[in-house]
């Protein structure tokens, strides 16, 4: 796979990496994992170039950088670029929500809570390092500058080579910078999420920050697997979010088709179409789509491969806006 420098000084990956975070945790527990499957698909990935793996300490909560971190055990860490979050404690939609003011109790900044998570992290990891430590989201009740230094101080200890954040403002990282490098941003971006290409991916490609979409595929819905909210499993935590409800959804059937449509006339499969028009978006980003399917992962990395000429990133850019807030 074709490969890119994580901001200014980061290290060259993949320019598609992979989202773990559905091995363990979220958007179901009905489906039943398979362990075995999961570790073949990180190292699959590996193998395919796509080396930004991406997990979270709250993703299980901790089961997923345990199972990343048996997955890279027995010589595969070195290839990886290695990257969990921080700062989220208890993961639901209204924690999520970075416009939601009462998510607060889910979140925790403060320095102390960072310093003590980083060392319960590379335990899980089984690594002495992680390539990139990331801010999950900032908490409203510690400023960010003291959150931002204890990241900093991460990487002073030789804990984690960078440091990123997640879901801000171009204010936040402006904020952040004056402290420490900001190397990273994962905020969510896709066909039918379109805020970040306002003002904060137009910031992170003028200030050297890599760009890294989250749910890429929209949440799995692009792909075209989804045709009602009754084939989401009972427990699955989209059908609380606002465009899976059951007009939403069928309003924005009209999207997911259009992406069929254009995927059909390009040789390639809408996953791959979605793909490419994120990395349409410039040199600096790098989604990190979330699979447990071999199939998918293969899928996925080949979408670094599909070009899309100009009339079909036009019709892309043209698509109408999802109905429904995200979160
Ligand atoms: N920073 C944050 O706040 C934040 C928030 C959300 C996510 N994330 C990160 O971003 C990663 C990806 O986001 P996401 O998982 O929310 O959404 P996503 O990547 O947009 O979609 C994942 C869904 O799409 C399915 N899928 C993947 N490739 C496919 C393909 N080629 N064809 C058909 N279906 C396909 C997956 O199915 P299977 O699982 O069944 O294979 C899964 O249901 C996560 O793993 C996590 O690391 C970060």
């Amino acid at each position: 796979m074709r490969t890119t420098t994580l901001g200014g000084d980061g290290p060259e990956v993949g320019v598609i990496g992979l989202g773990c975070m559905g091995m363990t945790f979220s958007y179901d527990m009905e489906t039943p994992r398979d362990e075995a499957t999961s570790i073949a698909v990180i190292r699959q990935a590996l193998d395919l170039g796509m080396t930004l793996i991406d997990t979270a300490d709250v993703y299980g909560p901790h089961t997923n950088e345990e199972l990343v971190g048996r997955a890279l055990a027995g010589g595969y860490r070195d290839r990886a670029v290695l990257a969990t979050k921080v700062g989220i404690v208890r993961d639901s939609v209204e924690a999520a929500d970075p416009s939601n003011s009462s998510a607060d109790r889910a979140l925790d900044g403060r320095p102390e809570h960072i310093r003590a998570s980083i060392d319960g992290s590379l335990r899980r990891l089984g690594t002495d390092h992680v390539d990139l430590y990331q801010l999950h989201r900032v908490d409203p009740q510690v400023p960010l500058e003291e959150s931002w230094g204890a990241m900093a101080e991460t990487v002073a200890a030789g804990k984690a080579r960078h440091i990123g954040l997640s879901e801000v403002t171009a204010d936040e990282i402006k904020r952040a910078q004056a402290v420490h490098p900001v190397t990273s941003v994962q905020s969510e971006l896709s066909l039918w999420t379109r805020d970040a290409l306002a003002a904060v991916l137009p910031y992170c490609r003028e200030h050297a920050v890599a760009f890294l979409p989250f749910s890429p595929l929209g949440r799995g819905f692009l792909t075209g697997r989804f045709s009602s909210i009754d084939d989401l499993p009972q427990d699955d935590f989209r059908r609380a979010l606002p465009r899976f409800q059951r007009d939403a959804l069928q309003a924005n059937l009209a999207i997911a088709g259009r992406v069929r449509e254009i995927a059909a006339q390009a040789g390639a499969t809408p996953a791959q179409v979605a793909l490419a028009w994120v990395l349409a978006q410039g040199r600096h980003v790098v989604p990190i789509p979330g699979t447990k399917t071999p199939k998918y992962l293969i899928d996925n990395a080949a979408a670094a491969d599909v070009e899309l000429g100009a009339a079909a990133l036009a019709e892309l850019d043209a698509l109408p806006a999802a109905q429904g807030a995200r979160y």
